[in-house]
């Protein structure tokens, strides 16, 4: 099935130039990020009622789109924030999302746990995810009368693609009485199975709460092999993995921190606990993309590598004008292919639609919302990167 909005091609031509981002990135092929064609869905024109509505968002994007590309931008946008007054639609973008969705269409921006809950308050009675589909899937366990749509049903996740249900049934065979923590970045199945949920921001605290509810010492935390290493070393409980990885945050190395910071003397590297442990070791703060933009916003460091998805380090310096950023980062497919054409076309026809059946639904719920009822994480939600090494199974 194609979810582009209209025959765009997907390939080749790059829309990057010294590591900055200059364009929308319509589609990522093979690691291959192409230019949009600017031929807007529905001949959507930038007409002087088009101008006169929307001049006054440019200022927010004029780092990341040219002045001359605006008229192709303006139409899209315009048309999506008409969409969702006629349709009572909001857009939850995670900040992954590119800058023009972020900026300009996304009514709720922010991490996982920030998205989910903020899908619980909306009154809307469509939500778009601006993210990937374990993300539209979570809002709709927990707004089962809602709508939930997303752009594209190419927007998968590779940690959620490494689990099934099925996998954690046998697990559970395999280790009774162990509670199972499952990442949010996985399929409504496998969050039926599970104890409950955690997300970057609240893993550490989560583990904590089940085992001390369980009275255990023992945990399982599916599927992420490094966030689940990365929480071992800040608790004292027994961590078991899965060998999921993130094909984003698991190619960053710590000789490449060791060559960044040779290359930009003095610099603040805060990195995702996706990454390695020894990522996280040698960088200065680690957490979930919210705390990595609190910490920008709060510390202002004088410049700062922030080691995720491109697109985050865009977003932060739009409200950081005074921080300087060196941009090494690793797109993320799957959220590169959530585009201002495919959210127009979406909302337009209200596809695609992410339905959860009501039965695992129910099962899936009680897992998310322990997770969402739980105080916020406060410092549990930062990795010490002084933590000492701990042995962590994987199975
Ligand atoms: P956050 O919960 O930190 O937003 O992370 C989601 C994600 O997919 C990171 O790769
Ligand atoms: Fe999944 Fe990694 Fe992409 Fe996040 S960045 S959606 S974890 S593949």
């Amino acid at each position: 099935m194609t979810d582009n909005a209209t025959d765009m091609p997907t390939n080749t031509l790059n829309n990057w130039e010294n590591g900055r981002w200059i364009g929308q990135t319509l589609e990522v092929e093979n690691g291959v990020c192409a230019v949009p064609s600017k031929i807007a869905p529905d001949n959507l024109e930038y007409t002087d009622e088009v101008k006169a509505a929307t001049d006054h968002l440019y200022d927010e994007v004029s780092d990341f789109i040219p002045k001359f590309e605006w008229p192709a931008y303006a139409p899209l946008v315009h048309a999506i924030n008409k969409l969702k007054k006629e349709k009572n639609a909001v857009i939850l973008a995670h900040n992954y999302m590119t800058p023009d969705i972020f900026s300009l269409i996304g009514d709720y921006t922010g991490d996982s746990l920030g998205l989910a809950i903020e899908a619980t308050k909306t009154d809307a009675d469509i939500i778009v995810q601006g993210g990937v589909h374990f993300m539209a899937e979570t809002s709709k366990i927990l707004c089962p009368d809602k709508k939930i749509l997303i752009p594209s049903l190419r927007a998968g996740c590779s940690l959620a693609s490494s689990i099934t249900g099925e996998d954690v049934k046998l697990i559970k065979q395999r280790y009774p009485g162990i509670p199972i923590v499952t990442y949010v970045n996985t399929s409504a199945d496998v969050k039926a199975e599970s104890d409950i949920c955690c997300t970057s921001s609240n893993a550490v605290a989560v583990v904590e709460h089940i085992c001390a509810e369980r009275g255990v010492s023992q945990v399982i935390m599916l599927p992420d092999e490094f966030l689940a290493k990365n929480v071992a070393r800040q608790t004292d409980i027994e961590v078991i993995a899965w060998h999921g990885r993130c094909e984003v945050h698991a190619r960053f190395s710590a000789q490449d921190i060791r060559d960044m910071r040779a290359a930009n003397p003095g610099v603040t590297v805060l990195a995702h606990p996706e990454c390695p442990p020894e990522v996280v070791e040698e960088s200065d703060f680690t957490g979930s993309t919210k705390a990595m933009s609190d910490y920008v916003e709060n510390h202002k460091p004088k410049n700062v590598i922030l080691l995720t998805e491109c697109s985050m380090s865009d977003n932060v310096a739009m409200a950081n004008p005074d921080v300087d950023f060196v941009r090494p980062c690793n797109l993320c497919p799957h959220m590169k292919r959530i585009t201002l054409e495919n959210i127009y076309t979406c909302l337009r026809d209200e596809k695609f639609e992410v339905k959860v059946s009501k039965r695992m639904a129910k099962k899936a719920l009680r897992a998310v919302q322990d997770m969402i009822d739980l105080p916020p994480p406060g410092e549990k939600g930062h990795f010490d990167p002084k933590a000492k090494d701990v042995f962590v199974k994987v199975i």
